[in-house]
């Protein structure tokens, strides 16, 4: 297989309304060259007209997908929906909904197998609450996560994990070098583990939280770091943008 290309993921999370796809316009003016690939994960209501504008040229992905492929589900929407809509991946256990929905890891990894079924490349999000990193408990959180959250099959091409620790999302506030660098080395080594080292090798790990144009460069130096997934700056295409040049390099 082909090595993977670093990963530069957006979430724009309940943000964005049909104005605001003129940034995705810009984006692809801009970047649609960069060497690393671009995914934009908007509301559920912009997969579609997102998709149409990007055109293949950026990624476009669901922040959530239900663990059936259809049903009596009011609301819900389907890994097949999304895909049918345009997209190409979907996020599945972001803190926020773990949080706000109450997703247990059982919950996360139905969620994932369900959008591989479906063609999707899933986007698992793991890590640690501040009361959790203070009782020296991240290690072990990561590993129940991984545990719990990732099915049986996981390849390079269906799983991406992104790393963020709940007190960095939308905080301004980052983890040190050493504490990204022990996570990510931590998560590369229990995948190799599990699947064996040259599936754990082709696995991207994104960092998560508080990821800005600024201290972009200082994150992706890092070592097992392949791209980031990030929220508030990913929404303007001239934040986005530097971000994506920074893991350029
Ligand atoms: P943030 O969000 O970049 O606004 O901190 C990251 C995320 O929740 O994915």
């Amino acid at each position: 297989m082909a090595p993977q290309r670093k990963l530069a993921a957006g979430n724009w999370k309940m943000n964005g309304l049909s104005g605001q796809l003129s940034e995705i316009d810009a984006l692809v003016g801009s970047h649609a060259d960069a060497g690393c690939e671009i995914l934009i994960c908007p509301p559920a209501t912009l997969i579609a007209p997102m998709a149409d504008r990007a055109d293949g040229r950026i990624a476009v992905g669901g922040q959530d997908c239900h663990a059936e492929a259809k049903g009596a589900h009011t609301g819900d929407l389907s890994a097949a929906m999304l895909k049918d809509a345009g997209a190409t991946y979907v996020i599945t256990g972001h803190s926020e909904r773990r949080a706000d929905h109450g997703e247990s890891d059982a919950v996360v990894r139905a969620k994932t197998e369900a959008a591989w079924e479906a063609g999707l490349a899933a986007i698992v999000c793991i890590g640690e609450t501040l009361d959790q990193r203070e009782a020296d408990e991240t290690i072990a959180v990561i590993d129940a996560q991984l545990g719990g959250s990732i099915p049986d099959g996981a390849t390079g091409e269906n799983l991406v994990i992104a790393y963020e620790p709940v007190w960095a999302i939308g905080t301004g506030k980052v983890p040190t070098i050493d504490q990204i660098a022990e996570v990510h080395d931590h998560i590369r080594k229990t995948l190799a583990d599990r699947f064996g080292e040259g599936t754990a090798q082709d696995v991207r790990l994104l960092y998560g939280g508080s990821v800005k144009p600024d201290n972009a460069k200082e994150i992706f130096a890092v070592d097992n770091v392949d791209g980031a997934l990030v929220g508030g700056a990913s929404l303007k295409a001239a934040d986005f943008g530097g971000i994506i040049e920074a893991l350029d390099g």
